[in-house]
């Protein structure tokens, strides 16, 4: 199968068929570059920041994490740089009102959708503005973060102080971050409501090119052991001309999309910058007091900073598969940790008591939170299909030999291998089969 273009059409109305993503607002014609997270979407993402949230802090000991405001003091902004210099140059077209990114152009001098001429490059800034309180004027503007990472830093010695941490130790956090893209596009891909997951490791400084080479491998690794090919994946380093304001070192690790290698997340060196500027900008040093060396210094920061949209997307196109006898047929191949739904309990036949008994089975399945489905209806092909098709890996089905000797048959999507197995051992069963899908997630 080619991963090409026409391919994203092909799982943008997957998405929307199967309840993955629809488009926001769709009954109102669509709000440009949002979308919504139906059903299965919905499950498969909180996967997809459970799996980052488990191998970040919960199994981690040099790891805690924060939940900070969506909007922050101005000032957060102007020391962050932010206000300065997160903008985009922007021309916009004096005949049809499109605009462009105009380090997009290629060095057109006219406007490639009409031929118009084009306005003078302005600085655009990307962050979202709106007003607090009941009065619109420019003491009361507050801005919407367009990082998680801004968060972090003014938190960091509450954190380390609450906590009685230790240098090197990380903080980390999973939230909405909202940037006025002038091009977003290619699907769930580059959006201007998305969710980061981020942290901040702060470590010695002189001891941080060994921490970022640490963290380029562990968040390329983080990918694979959740199922992404390794040659769908590579990591590449900013050049100089690239590095943001604050970073010493800074790289990319790249998904094959269909559209092309692009960005799933970025690991930079982000230096003291952070930790100095906003002492310097509120007054208050976010100095670390070294208990050994009885002296204030400032960390040096590594951050991993990734997308949870970016990376279901990355997950959503890996996963896509079609049977080799029938390529009608469609499997998503999620590892069982990131799939929506574990486990369907379907009876093989409506009689001789196969509804109610799997309905039992399926009703402890979620008295025992896992994520289950029942279906009853159509053909037991079919009902097989329509779970690969959701990404199920595991099905449980309740037949005739059921009735007789209380066993079920298991079924496994990949392999399409089938056992059996007494009924009451059904939700260990599965809930074994869960706890090995997330040994993956340990150091
Ligand atoms: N704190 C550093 C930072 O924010 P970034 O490379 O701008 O770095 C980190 O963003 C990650 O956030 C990206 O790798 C991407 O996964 C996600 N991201 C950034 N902008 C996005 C957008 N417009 N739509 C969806 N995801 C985005």
């Amino acid at each position: 199968m080619v991963k090409n273009s026409d391919f994203m059409t092909t799982i943008v109305s997957l998405c929307k068929r199967r309840g993955f993503i629809f488009q926001s607002s769709e009954i109102y014609g669509g709000l440009n570059s949002c979308w919504d997270y139906g059903p299965l979407g919905v499950e498969l993402k909180r996967n997809v920041k459970e799996a980052w949230w488990k191998s970040m802090v919960t199994n981690r000991q040099d790891i805690v994490g924060i939940d900070a405001a969506i909007l922050m003091h101005p000032r957060v902004w102007e020391a962050s740089g932010h206000l300065t210099g997160f903008t985009d140059p922007l021309v916009d077209c004096k005949s049809c009102k499109e605009r462009f990114r105009a380090d997009h152009l290629d060095n057109l001098k006219s406007c490639p959708k009409c031929g118009g001429e084009l306005t003078e490059v302005r600085k655009f800034n990307l962050m979202f503005k709106t007003f607090m309180g009941a009065v619109e004027d420019r003491s009361s503007v507050v801005f919407m973060r367009p990082e998680t990472a801004q968060g972090i830093f003014v938190n960091f010695l509450n954190v380390q102080q609450a906590s009685r941490l230790k240098l090197p130790f990380g903080i980390a956090q999973i939230g909405k971050s909202f940037r006025n893209e002038i091009t977003p596009g290619n699907f769930t891909y580059r959006t201007r409501e998305f969710e980061q997951m981020e942290m901040e490791f702060f470590c010695y400084p002189g001891t941080d090119a060994q921490w970022y080479d640490y963290w380029r491998n562990n968040r390329l690794s983080w990918y694979i052991k959740l199922g992404i090919k390794k040659e769908n994946l590579r990591l590449r380093d900013h050049t100089q001309e690239e590095l943001a304001h604050y970073a010493k070192a800074c790289c990319d690790v790249e998904y094959n999309f269909p559209f092309g290698w692009s960005e799933l997340e970025g690991i930079a060196n982000r230096t003291d910058f952070d930790l100095k500027r906003h002492s310097e900008f509120s007054g208050k040093s976010l100095a670390y007091f070294d208990e050994e060396k009885k002296q204030h210094i400032f960390p040096y920061v590594i951050e991993p900073a990734a997308g949870a949209d970016r990376a279901t997307l990355a997950f959503i196109v890996e996963a896509y598969d079609v049977d080799k006898d029938d390529p009608q047929r469609v499997i998503m191949r999620f590892h069982p940790f990131l799939a929506p739904i574990k486990c369907a309990v379907l009876p093989l036949v409506k009689k001789e008591g196969m509804p109610e008994k799997a309905e039992k089975i399926y009703k402890d399945m979620l008295n025992n939170s896992i994520k289950a489905a029942f279906d009853v209806n159509s053909a037991i092909g079919r009902r097989y299909a329509r779970q690969d098709e959701a990404g199920t890996p595991f099905c449980i089905t309740v037949d005739g030999q059921t009735i007789q000797d209380d066993t079920v048959t298991v079924r496994e999507r990949d392999s399409r291998n089938q056992i059996r197995i007494s009924s009451e051992k059904a939700v260990e069963y599965i809930s074994q089969k869960m706890k090995e899908s997330a040994l993956c997630l340990s150091q």
